[in-house]
């Protein structure tokens, strides 16, 4: 891992937008027209279901957001053919939840010090488990931002967590999270000084942990390390601390190096730690 170098936004493939097929392997007009208005609304192509195979096969890779009865689903095409698809879904949030609401301190919620009422922002949205957990633990009366810059994960994201109902608490939450498709670069540059309680990122690991769900991010992701300039506005952006989840043992040579930089918690048998700084006088 090497701090300094900033992320690399990468440009985008051509953006499609359309519905998926009942048994009947018909569209359904009313949910045609809302998808039409959709992709109107963020910019991509509105393609006709059953136009969809011969447009793709006209471009060498393209994103299509599939519009379903209940959620939307992310389909990256390679010359016509699908190669990966992501689809909200709240990942470890139900169950970091229901630990909380028995009494068992969730780590994430540990190494910020979150209490109800602070405001926070995750830089770092991903598939937005963290930043449920976050908007859980400080309640109505918090706030929580989070920014993902890469736009079609930011769409299916967002799409996603709008039409989720099946568990009230992530519904609840997912509800008041301000979801922004910004990077952490522009977006803490443009913040005043102590915007938020806790600032969090959570950057995609250069060496990956196998097998978890943030694997079902990697084909649309961007990758980096957040910059000493990057970390500079987020220490002025926070008003407690700043916190960062590095795989473990990755930030001796770099972030540890950084004046006022600790572990806030690294588990024993984790591959994760959380590093980061807390403002002197805090309060904490
Ligand atoms: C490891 S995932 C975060 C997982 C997240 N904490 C969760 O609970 O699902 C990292 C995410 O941050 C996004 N990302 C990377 N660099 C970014 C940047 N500079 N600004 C905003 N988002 C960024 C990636 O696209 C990816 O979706």
């Amino acid at each position: 891992m090497t701090v300094g170098a900033g992320p690399v936004l990468s440009g985008l493939p051509e953006g499609f937008v359309t519905v998926s097929v009942g048994l009947d392997r018909k569209a359904d007009e009313r949910a045609e027209a809302a998808a039409a208005a959709e992709a109107a609304s963020i910019g991509w192509e509105y393609v006709r279901r059953k136009r969809l195979a011969g447009r793709l096969s006209e471009v060498r890779e393209a994103d299509v957001l599939v519009f379903e009865t209940e959620s939307v689903r992310l389909i990256r095409c390679s010359f016509g053919k699908e190669t990966c698809s992501l689809r909200f879904h709240p990942s470890t949030a139900p169950l970091r939840i229901a630990q909380a609401k028995a009494g068992k301190e969730d780590v994430m919620v540990g190494a910020m010090r979150l209490r109800k009422g602070d405001s926070v922002l995750d830089c770092t949205m991903g598939l937005g488990s963290d930043a449920l957990v976050a908007a859980w633990t400080v309640g109505e009366s918090g706030h929580v931002v989070a920014l993902e810059a890469s736009r079609p994960i930011y769409l299916a994201m967002d799409y996603g967590m709008r039409g989720y109902r099946a568990d009230a608490d992530v519904a609840s939450a997912a509800s008041r999270i301000e979801r922004i498709n910004e990077g952490y670069s522009p977006y803490l540059r443009g913040c005043g000084d102590g915007s938020f309680d806790v600032v969090y990122m959570d950057p995609m690991f250069a060496r990956p942990v196998p097998g978890t769900p943030v694997d079902s991010l990697r084909t649309w992701a961007v990758a980096g390390m957040p910059g000493h300039e990057d970390l500079e506005h987020a220490l002025k952006a926070a008003r407690r601390r700043v916190v960062i989840k590095v795989r473990k043992g990755e930030a001796e040579k770099d972030l540890r190096a950084l004046p006022g930089f600790c572990v806030f918690h690294s588990s024993r048998s984790g591959s994760v730690e959380y590093v980061g700084f807390e403002k002197a006088g805090s309060g904490d």
